[in-house]
């Protein structure tokens, strides 16, 4: 049976990508944890055609069509067709849905072309007759999974993950993400995720508008700099299992992705008013509690708080209590450290 089935996890930055070069090459490094329950699930049906006739494809979300979406997977299917060959002349149908909540405001493009790739590169595979090996399979993956979308790279192997050439990490890259859960400290494995809906609207600003800001914003380059410095420290954190350095630098890493868009030409403010009112209150709980739980931000309004699993019954009192009355519809997502993705049998 043609047929191929992929469920992959989004991830959370703890240090964030943000700015490009080309074909989606980091300006700076990033890390990553993968999640577990943010997932999206994307079946592949192919079938050999003509090979003069291209690569044509018919996708479905949750089981309708998606014009706008269908161009832009034509247009990444034929960038990408340079790395698997065997793909012209194939008429593919992309099946896709996610697990969390549709327009919840939540990013789905790194689970969504992480899934894609894997199931790609499981294609390619069957079609050439030969397997991969783990390593180059999952290598070549994150490299597909980067060019639909640069986050969706560290989405395709479990837990920490890190993206971009990093001066003393030898197999680091600039095209795909490694894997580096034996240098983080066992503390951090069991991290978990609360995903606090503030806001379900799309997005002000999208990923690649946000990220071509950077090409003239005026503190580029002292951002860049910046992240590297953070992402060596950050290794070092994760090595040394220091929950509150952790929450301190995921924290400025979050406000510092935010202080650059409400600086650049134009601006975007990308809080909202019950956003703060999440962060005051996490940097509240943290002082009393001494629990070291932290908040991070995508490019968006919806807040994710970190924290460490045995503190799993006061977090949910206080998300309970004090934190659901700012989440959209008192919607929030219990997510975690994840074990990366899973091929489904078909
Ligand atoms: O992968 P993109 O192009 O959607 O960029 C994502 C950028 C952030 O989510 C804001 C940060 C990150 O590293 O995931």
């Amino acid at each position: 049976m043609n047929k191929i089935s992929w469920q992959s996890p989004s991830n959370i930055a703890l240090i964030k990508y943000w700015g490009k070069t080309g074909d989606q090459i980091p300006t700076n490094p990033s890390i990553s944890f993968t999640l577990e329950k943010s997932f999206t699930e994307t079946t592949l049906i192919y079938e050999k055609t003509d090979k003069k006739k291209g690569i044509s494809v018919d996708f479905l979300f949750d089981g309708e069509s998606k014009p706008d979406f269908e161009k832009r997977l034509v247009n990444y299917l034929n960038r990408i067709s340079e790395y698997i060959p065997a793909m012209q002349g194939l008429q593919l149908k992309i099946e896709s849905r996610n697990s969390f909540p549709h327009s919840s405001g939540i990013a789905s493009s790194a689970s969504s072309y992480s899934a894609l790739a894997l199931c790609l590169v499981s294609m390619e595979e069957k079609l050439m007759g030969t397997p991969f090996t783990t390593d180059a399979f999952y290598q070549k993956a994150s490299l597909l999974a980067r060019l639909g979308s640069g986050s969706a790279a560290r989405s395709v192997y479990s837990g920490c993950n890190l993206w971009g050439k990093t001066p003393g990490i030898v197999e680091s890259s600039q095209l795909y993400s490694i894997p580096i859960n034996h240098q983080v400290h066992s503390d951090f494995l069991n991290y978990k995720d609360a995903i606090l809906l503030v806001s379900k609207s799309t997005k002000k600003v999208s990923s690649s508008a946000g990220h071509q800001l950077m090409d003239k914003h005026p503190f580029a380059e002292a951002k860049f700099k910046e992240s590297f410095k953070n992402t060596e420290k950050m290794l070092s954190i994760l090595k040394t299992g220091d929950a509150m350095e952790f929450a301190n630098l995921v924290e400025a890493e979050a406000l510092s992705l935010h202080a650059m868009m409400m600086t650049s030409n134009p601006a975007f403010l990308l809080m909202e008013p019950h956003t703060l009112a999440i962060i005051r209150k996490i940097g509240n709980f943290r002082h009393e509690t001494g629990i070291p739980a932290c908040f991070t931000l995508d490019a968006g309004a919806n807040v994710h708080l970190l924290y460490p699993s045995y503190a799993i019954e006061q977090i949910q009192t206080f998300i309970k209590k004090t934190l659901m009355p700012y989440c959209f519809n008192y919607q929030w997502i219990d997510d975690q450290f994840g074990n990366g993705p899973v091929q489904q049998t078909v």
